[in-house]
């Protein structure tokens, strides 16, 4: 089997505007993804905040890390980087970080803007924080307002959107219900809570990804989690140091999502995704495609950095239509978009429940799955917060549309997938936000037999 590396800072894909899929031969080989992003993100920042040097391997290489390094840069961290993926991190421990010279750009990143919201909170440094056309229209209020409740001082917070200012200041703990389900906002609270005055508490009713409660406790720092039936109560306690650590990475399973829907609709393909994170508020979208009947094996269990990983094989399968359990949506929330797509070739019915959050992302993934489904010729309907598409097989998924992928990776990654099993080609427009996430997809797709081209 081939094997192709997405993973590398230096071989970003080049994305020009628009790419046309046309219906595919079996796609075969084996693929690794790029390291897993939301893990990448906190291993970067939690490794800066640490007291010595910690050493990362296995870091994503999308557009978005590309921002967390270039704010911890632009905040006085030293990080030397050793090849393309793995780098070491001079912690600043409690000596803190330096006044920035230039405003933090988070581009199109939500998970940086927010995890450094809460990093920066209890910093004496006053910093000006922007962002792209995307992520301005994206709500900060939810973490800029349990942090005002501990004391972090913005300035001008009336749109409660970037660009925002903020002045570090002495924090108080604070014990916080959250009222959307977020681990963006539960991050960004605990990593406040690592250094405010008394204990911090998260109470979490629906139970989101939860690398940041595993890293923190890899980095040293002391966390009290109770799981209850009905909801989880995190609590840190204040005034805690992190120390450094070495993290390893593992692939990201959102990523993996898309190669692994790629072989479940192109006729006789068959696909090996090696050293996938098997954390269980991650891979639920898996357990999804079992239940749709997918042909999936998972081999080759490991557990490092306080994560397990997994290779997956995946091999084409005649899906049916499921219901996805409404508390289950915060953990799958990023598979919602390519599992749509997975729904309009399947049999029968596909629920989507309790979407809500997905019109916060970095476009309004709802409208844009309900309108680029439609436009593909699938039926689709909707009922309050849930999407539900009506499958009839992989015969009655047309394509023959120009999709606009609302510059956001994963629509576009979505509909070129749709593109390599419908009857016509599909067109996705404006498609180099990709790069944000996955910078070789288009390559891995390519190399494994894909037939996409630029137009
Ligand atoms: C992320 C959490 C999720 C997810 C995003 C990454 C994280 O966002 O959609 O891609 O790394 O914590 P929310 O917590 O806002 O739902």
């Amino acid at each position: 089997m081939k094997n192709i590396s997405c993973n590398s800072w230096g071989g970003i894909d080049k994305l020009s505007l628009a790419y046309t899929t046309k219906p595919s031969r079996s796609l075969f080989g084996e693929v690794s993804v790029p390291g897993d992003k939301s893990i990448s993100h906190r291993a970067l920042i939690f490794s800066a905040l640490a007291d010595g040097k910690s050493h990362i391997t296995g870091l994503n290489s999308g557009d978005d890390l590309v921002r967390s390094v270039n704010a911890l840069k632009n905040l006085g961290v030293k990080i030397n980087w050793h090849g393309s993926n793995t780098c070491i991190v001079n912690g600043v421990g409690d000596k803190g970080f330096s006044q920035p010279r230039q405003p933090i750009d988070f581009g199109n990143s939500g998970t940086s803007a927010r995890l450094f919201i809460g990093a920066l909170a209890s910093q004496p440094i006053n910093v000006r924080m922007l962002g792209d056309e995307s992520l301005q229209r994206r709500p900060m209020r939810r973490v800029t307002k349990p942090l005002e409740s501990m004391g972090a001082l913005f300035c001008d917070t009336q749109s409660h959107r970037l660009p925002l200012a903020m002045t570090g200041s002495k924090l108080r703990g604070l014990s916080y219900r959250l009222p959307m389900p977020s681990a963006q906002v539960k991050s960004a609270i605990l990593i406040a809570g690592l250094k405010a005055d008394g204990e911090t508490e998260v109470i979490e009713p629906i139970q989101t990804r939860d690398h940041t409660e595993r890293m923190l406790q890899h980095y040293g720092a002391e966390l009290d989690i109770i799981r209850e039936q009905d909801c989880s109560f995190i609590r840190i306690r204040g005034g805690q140091s992190l120390r450094a650590a070495d993290f390893e990475v593992p692939g990201d399973p959102s990523a993996a999502m898309f190669i692994a829907a790629a072989a479940l609709i192109v006729p006789g393909s068959e696909i090996i995704i090696k050293n996938v994170c098997w954390n269980p508020t991650r891979c639920a979208a898996f357990q999804v495609l079992k239940q749709m009947g997918a042909d999936i094996e998972v081999t080759n269990h490991k557990a490092f950095s306080g994560e397990e990983a997994v290779d997956l094989r995946v091999k084409y399968s005649t899906l049916r239509g499921v219901c996805t359990l409404p508390e289950n949506s915060a953990i799958l929330i990023d598979e919602f978009p390519i599992l749509a797509i997975l729904a309009a070739f399947a049999n029968g019915d596909t629920r989507l429940s309790n979407l809500r959050e997905l019109r916060f992302k970095e476009s309004d993934r709802f409208a844009a799955i309900v309108k680029g489904l439609r436009a593909c010729g699938v039926l689709v309907s909707v009922e309050g917060e849930d999407i539900i598409v009506h499958g009839r097989g992989p015969e009655e998924v047309s394509g023959m549309a120009m999709i606009d992928s609302q510059s956001d990776h994963r629509i576009a990654m979505s509909f070129i997938i749709l593109g390599l099993a419908s009857h016509h080609p599909v067109t996705v427009r404006d498609i180099q936000m990709i790069a944000t996430s996955f910078p070789l997809f288009l390559k891995s797709l390519k190399n494994l037999g894909a037939m996409i081209k630029n137009t």
